[in-house]
């Protein structure tokens, strides 16, 4: 059985690569740049693409039974998805598992959120053999953060204080692998949690602890937070994550007990925590301050 994979140089894409290799399917990543094959294993069979291109798509999906349908945040994003959505349906494969997001259908003023919503209803109004994922916040974008962490002190996410659900990366990775090399997930959606809340003091305390430092959270002025993020990203993003951000203080992103429950038995095991992660980063830091002397815990 031969998956294509999209996305598959970046962080959700690179992990469900992994995730298939280990479950024995057969692999095809696709990306737009020529120069990463030597960065896959071997097995992995790399094809170029740009979803904005459907000739490039319908070729990469030539001999293929499944996808893994994961979108970049762009502004063309929804176009992208629907090119692969409609080639995919054209071509009759067998299965396809889009990665959305999270309580979606609740944040449909966020541009990157409405996009998701128009692949998830046209992937049950055209009958396509489907899963759904819908993560919560990634784990991972704290490892971003080590500048602000070891230097100023500061947790910077405007993630607010009431608590919102975060997911380890690996978790989405193994949910996506099991949706398409195991039977009994055509139709399903399957939110993706961690096993506790997530919040802005109680992150930097997290991080305070194992740095053995004081960590501020920065709180959550959304007009400044997105001046400054018009510094780092396009402006069109900037808004879009703002809106995000907002959103989740102003109508909340908290998970379940019983979403817990469900990613715990759709696993197997229970979803890996913030804490460990944590933990995890600081380690791989401080083993590589032993030669650069970068990080400062004192
Ligand atoms: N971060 C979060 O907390 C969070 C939470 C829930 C959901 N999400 C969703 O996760 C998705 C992002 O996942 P990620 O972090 O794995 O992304 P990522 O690391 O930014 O990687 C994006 C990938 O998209 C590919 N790509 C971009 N434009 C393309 C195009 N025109 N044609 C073909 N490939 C293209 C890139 O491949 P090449 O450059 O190799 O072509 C790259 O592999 C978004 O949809 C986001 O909304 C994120």
């Amino acid at each position: 059985m031969k998956v294509l994979v999209t996305g598959a140089t970046g962080n959700v894409g690179s992990a469900v690569v992994a995730e298939l290799l280990k479950q024995g399917a057969q692999v095809r990543a696709l990306t737009r740049k020529a120069d990463v094959a030597k960065k896959f294993p071997a097995t992995v069979e790399v094809v170029l693409g740009d979803l904005l291109d459907p000739v490039s798509v319908e070729q990469a999906m030539q001999g293929v039974d499944k996808l893994f349908l994961v979108n970049a945040v762009t502004a063309d994003e929804l176009t992208q998805a629907l090119i692969t959505f409609g080639l995919a349906r054209r071509l009759k494969l067998k299965h396809m598992t889009y990665l959305s997001v999270f309580k979606v259908e609740q944040f449909r003023d966020v541009p990157h959120f409405a996009s998701k919503l128009a692949v998830e209803n046209a992937l049950r109004e055209f009958g396509v053999p489907h899963t759904i994922l819908r993560p919560g916040y990634y784990i991972q974008n704290d490892a971003t953060l080590k500048a602000a962490l070891t230097g100023p002190g500061i947790y910077p996410m405007p993630i607010g204080t009431a608590g919102i659900a975060a997911v380890d990366i690996r978790d989405i990775a193994e949910a996506g692998a099991i949706s398409l090399t195991t039977d009994g997930h055509d139709g399903q959606t399957y939110d993706l949690v961690g096993p506790t809340l997530i919040n802005g003091p109680g992150n930097a305390e997290i991080w305070g602890k194992l740095l053995g430092k004081n960590i501020e959270y920065t709180g959550h002025n959304f007009d400044q937070w997105e001046q400054t993020m018009r510094g780092k990203v396009p402006a069109w993003m900037a808004f879009d994550l703002r809106m995000m951000f907002q959103g989740y203080f102003d109508r909340g992103f908290a998970s379940t007990e019983t979403e817990v429950t469900r990613i715990t038995k759709l696993l197997g095991h229970a979803p890996r925590s913030y804490e460990q992660f944590a933990a995890d980063t600081v380690q791989l830091w401080k083993s590589e301050v032993s030669t650069s002397h970068e990080l400062v815990t004192a």
